[in-house]
């Protein structure tokens, strides 16, 4: 049997600021099998890593991540009022991929269009990541199923994923259809009916967001779903016990 991956959600974000280098440099170290981030484009056209559309709930700042220059974004302290990560800033998606390279870890791209449309955002990032040589190491996903799209059309063999909010019915059907190998629905999502069995019979890849109380990773990675969670270390623990029993 295959066996399930642990993804660090915006880092391990439990331990340290989330999507920040200090975040993901700690799940490599956890020996998750995979990052998950989100990215932005700021006004000067560069692809940042940052959760939300405005910086006031992870920085010192205030407005929407689109009116900052990369400089002036680089000015905030993106701590997220964590104590001891006064030096940490908003990467670049380039600096977290440079920072995971080395090792092997995957990378869960999860580009941002669900509420602001910034323009040209898929192809900006595919050929950052085809410039880095880790094509073969990313994940795509977005809530924007559109953003998806353009993904497969400039490059059909990227692995990609449609991020779920909502319970959709055949959303498995609907994926395949697409040519989309994974489902990331939310955890809220699959603890519905046989929701979990249905989306992992059809072969896609299920990861789960955001998984992380002991009990949720015990049962979804015993059932063979990948989970994606802020506390990797946990997941990881629990994991060798499931391959142990
Ligand atoms: O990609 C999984 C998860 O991150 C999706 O939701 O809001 O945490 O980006 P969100
Ligand atoms: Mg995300």
């Amino acid at each position: 049997m295959k066996q399930v991956k642990v993804y660090a959600h915006r880092g391990a974000s439990a331990y340290a600021p989330e999507n920040t280098l200090p975040a993901f440099a700690l799940a490599m170290e956890q020996g998750a099998d995979g990052i998950e981030l989100d990215i932005h484009l700021t006004k000067d056209g560069e692809l940042v890593v940052i959760h939300d559309e405005k910086v006031d709930r992870t920085t010192n700042g205030t407005g929407l991540v689109q009116d900052y220059t990369l400089a002036e974004l680089r000015a905030l302290c993106a701590d997220n009022g964590m104590d001891g990560f006064a030096e940490a800033r908003i990467p670049t998606l380039r600096e977290v991929l440079a920072l995971v390279k080395p090792g092997k870890m995957l990378v869960n791209i999860e580009i941002k269009t669900g509420i602001l449309w910034y323009d040209g955002i898929e192809e900006k990032a595919l050929r950052l990541v085809e410039g880095m040589g880790m094509q073969d190491r990313v994940i795509w996903s977005s809530f924007n199923h559109y953003s998806i799209e353009k993904i497969r059309q400039l490059a059909p063999e990227a692995a990609t994923a449609y991020l779920l909010g909502d319970i959709i019915c055949d959303v498995e059907k609907y994926a395949a259809a697409h040519g989309v190998q994974g489902l990331h629905p939310g955890l809220y999502n699959v603890k519905m009916a046989d929701l979990l069995q249905r989306y992992l019979d059809s072969g896609l890849t299920v990861r789960v967001w955001t998984v992380n109380g002991a009990e949720d990773l015990r049962w979804l990675m015993g059932q063979g779903a990948d989970v994606i969670t802020n506390d990797p270390k946990l997941a990881l623990e629990i994991r060798r016990g499931l391959t142990a029993s």
